[in-house]
């Protein structure tokens, strides 16, 4: 409908009724506006599968919704470093939202994944904000293109679920935008997506719901969002206030009470009508956007989804470690052992729980297939603490006789869910226990891990294979298998780094912050950025994951040795498949930028991948565009985005540690910041700006005794390096009292700082 068809129909209607459309008419519908034949539309969870209830609704899991697929959470697509996988994925939850009438899926999850702690860090994307939005974007894509809509979400900020609904997460302006609203911007701006979805948490005190500044000043203002902002169920506290913060709709339904309270406040003069007109407006747009080009009879078919689910998570499964032990042979006694061979654990626990169509199990692949010399044995049982005696002796007996042991280990269901956080990252004790028993019988031991954020791997030097399955969706034990035995050649990496220990982790310290406050004291050190800072050992390092064939990159080509922040740089290299299978690659592009006196910079990080399928011998071209964000940090002094005139690194790497090319490029800024001296400023930063270096030089030489050369005493108490460190820090007042030929007063010092200020910006 045009909009200026949208803006009558919003003129038509009554406040009530316009009111009564900012809250949903129960847990998953908008609100119908009967007299003027507004229809309401249906939204459902999300993200990796569509999780619509048809009576007893409820947001937690609890209740059923119907059968549907259980694509890859997003821990795993991540992982695939692959934009076409995660639009295809979200092409076909597309469809089915199609199909089923539901108008909106209520993801993706893009919150950055601050402590491998989250209960949520399966839902989400990445510790990287370029992947997390890349990834976002795609999905997006993917899914819109069949006009339904999606919800991104949690804006902002929710890397924690320990007091999720009353906390607040307390970041600095800088970390905020280059880390936690960066994994929304470019999804936001490039995919625009037909709803975002607020977080329960408060923001630097104020509930995410009510935050003007994300709201409207940075998501609608800046970004150029003109859809529906949606509350996360339950996120609303003050109604009224939320709507002028530029929250649209409150979901779920309030029974009326909040719609009240707008209509009161109206009344009052306490907020304009034109608030709820915009909101209104938005809704309205929505709803017939989905109305127009719904299709309720359109059809989807469930076996090709679910064979997609299995493509997508043989996409998603990370080779972690591999001494020769994999690919098994079908000729080899293979022992499967541990409950999820027969039944894997895929998916984590709340809103996104998927009541799924088909579950594959790498045992009934095996059986499927031909592969008869694979045995199994249960081993553990994820409900219990310990190991059964007759279980344990049994796996261990037939792991005796086998070559290889392939041991399906994991962490169980109320290990990791929505709700609540990890306190440790540890497997339970039991399956600890089974793979050291294990390993002592059998030299071949691998173990497959279903878990949906990095675990702890003590049994790391005793294996000889490790398979991060991550809760790759109902297509996983097929996907396992095929990995498994070769017929699939693993190409994902992992978008976060697993530490050797969680104490390792840059938010340790203030994770679970003081009360309701949480404090990101880490800042912009968020996982490699803190890693690769502190030069620290970690167990895998972000973007590692192996294949069984190897790759060569070679032939680094940069369009420029030099350009300003207004122009983009050509990258582009050579990939060779060095091996004997075909394989996919995910390339890494890394920018290194100097580490500034002025500005603290991460060692690399990630502004560019791309994945690449080759035959073996095979070489082809890969190239990436890079422009002023690729190199720029944010400026708080300008409130914006900003390129220092340095030389920067282009890294080409198979993983954030294993950086294969390097070439470098200066850029220069078109606007240089406006210099601002004040009578403060020292001598030596003074002295850095090549515009005002010699009038500094001079003024000092001039009237400050410690420019003096004494050869005497004075001069064997001063190392030539304190007179340095003394002028570069001496602020420029000082000269005060230092001056020995003259008297200065302020005023004359105040005058020399506007001449330094007119010529540095001259
Ligand atoms: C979750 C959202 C979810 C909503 C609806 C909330 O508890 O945080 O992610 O979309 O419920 O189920």
């Amino acid at each position: 409908m045009e909009d200026s068809k949208i803006r009558e129909l919003v003129a038509a209607m009554t406040l009530e009724e316009k009111a009564g459309l900012l809250s949903g008419d129960d847990f998953w519908h908008t609100k119908p506006v009967e007299r003027l034949s507004v229809p309401g539309i249906m939204v459902s969870d999300g993200p990796h599968g569509l999780r619509k209830q048809d009576d007893a609704a409820d947001n937690l899991g609890i209740n059923d919704s119907i059968k549907a697929v259980c694509f890859p959470a997003g821990c795993a697509s991540a992982a695939s470093f692959n934009r076409e996988l995660l639009e295809e994925i979200g092409d076909c939850l597309g469809k089915e939202c199609q199909a089923e009438g539901v108008a909106t899926i209520l993801g993706p999850g893009v919150c950055i994944k601050r402590s491998p702690l989250c209960g949520r860090n399966f839902e989400y994307f990445s510790e990287d904000p370029f992947v997390a939005s890349n990834s976002a974007a795609a999905f997006i894509k993917g899914v819109q293109k069949n006009n339904v809509g999606t919800s991104i979400k949690h804006f902002l900020a929710n890397s924690q679920e320990h007091r999720r609904m009353s906390s607040t997460s307390e970041i600095d302006e800088r970390t905020l935008r280059e880390i936690y609203l960066a994994s929304f911007e470019s999804a936001v701006r490039e995919a625009k997506p037909w709803t975002v979805m607020c977080s329960y948490n408060k923001i630097n005190g104020t509930y995410a719901a009510a935050n003007k500044k994300f709201l409207t000043d940075i998501l609608r203002d800046e970004w150029g969002y003109d859809g529906v902002v949606m509350s996360d169920w339950g996120a609303v506290d003050e109604r009224v206030d939320d709507l002028a913060a530029g929250l649209d709709l409150e979901m779920p339904g309030c029974h009326g009470v909040r719609d009240k309270e707008i209509v009161k406040a109206v009344a009052e003069g306490r907020i304009s009508e034109k608030y709820v007109d915009e909101s209104a407006f938005r809704i309205l747009k929505w709803v017939y956007k989905y109305e127009e080009n719904k299709c309720p009879r359109s059809n989807w078919d469930r076996m090709e989804h679910h064979k997609k689910a299995v493509k997508a998570a043989e996409e998603t499964i990370v080779l972690l470690k591999n001494d020769n032990v994999l690919p098994l042979a079908r000729e080899e006694k293979v022992a499967f052992i541990g409950q999820y061979a027969v039944k894997p654990r895929y998916q984590g626990g709340g809103s996104s729980h998927i009541n799924s169509m088909y579950v594959s199990a790498a045992m009934d692949y095996v059986k499927e297939n031909g592969y008869d010399n694979v045995s199994f044995a249960p081993g553990f049982n994820d409900r219990l603490d310990t190991l059964n005696e007759d279980e344990l002796k049994y796996a261990v007996e037939l792991a005796e006789k086998s070559d290889k042991v392939v041991v399906f280990a994991g962490l169980p269901d109320s290990y990791e869910s929505e709700g609540y956080d990890r306190r440790h990252m540890n497997l339970p004790k039991a399956q600890l226990e089974l793979i050291d028993e294990l390993t002592k019988v059998n030299d071949n031991v691998t173990v497959v891990l279903h878990n949906g954020s990095p675990v702890l791997m003590p049994f790391i030097n005793k294996v000889k294979g490790v398979v991060e399955c991550y809760l790759s969706g109902e297509g996983v034990g097929a996907a396992t298998a095929k990995i498994l035995f070769g017929e699939v050649n693993p190409s994902a990496k992992l978008a976060e780094t697993f530490p050797l220990k969680l104490s390792d982790n840059p938010s340790f310290l203030y994770y679970f912050g003081e009360g309701d406050r949480t404090d990101y004291r880490e800042g912009i050190y968020v996982g490699y950025r803190y890693y690769d800072k502190k030069e620290m050992d970690v167990l895998f390092p972000f973007g590692y994951g192996l294949s069984y064939t190897t790759f060569e990159y070679s032939d680094l080509r940069l369009s420029s040795e030099r350009i300003t922040d207004e122009e983009t740089l050509k990258v582009s290299c050579k990939i060779t498949n060095t091996g004997s299978m075909t394989g996919k690659e995910a390339v890494q592009l890394y920018v290194g930028a100097c580490d500034g006196e002025y500005v603290l910079r991460p060692v690399k990080e990630l502004k560019g991948y791309e994945k690449l399928e080759l035959k073996p011998g095979e070489t082809k071209e890969v190239s990436f565009e890079l422009g002023k964000r690729a190199f720029a940090y944010y400026d708080v002094d300008i409130s914006d985005w900003y390129v220092n005139d340095d030389d920067y690194e282009i890294m080409i790497g198979a993983s954030s540690r294993d950086i294969r090319l390097c070439g470098s490029v200066r850029v220069t800024p078109v606007n240089r910041k406006p210099v601002h001296f004040t009578v403060n400023s020292t001598c030596g930063d003074i002295m850095k700006n090549e515009k005002c270096k010699q009038a500094v030089m001079d003024f000092a030489a001039r009237y400050m005794v410690i420019f003096s050369n004494d050869d005497g005493n004075a001069g064997e108490a001063m190392s030539e390096e304190m007179v340095r460190a003394q002028v570069e820090y001496l602020p420029l007042r000082a000269v005060v009292n230092f001056s020995l030929s003259e008297v200065i007063t302020t005023e004359q010092v105040e005058e020399f700082v506007d001449k330094l200020n007119k010529l540095a910006n001259s």
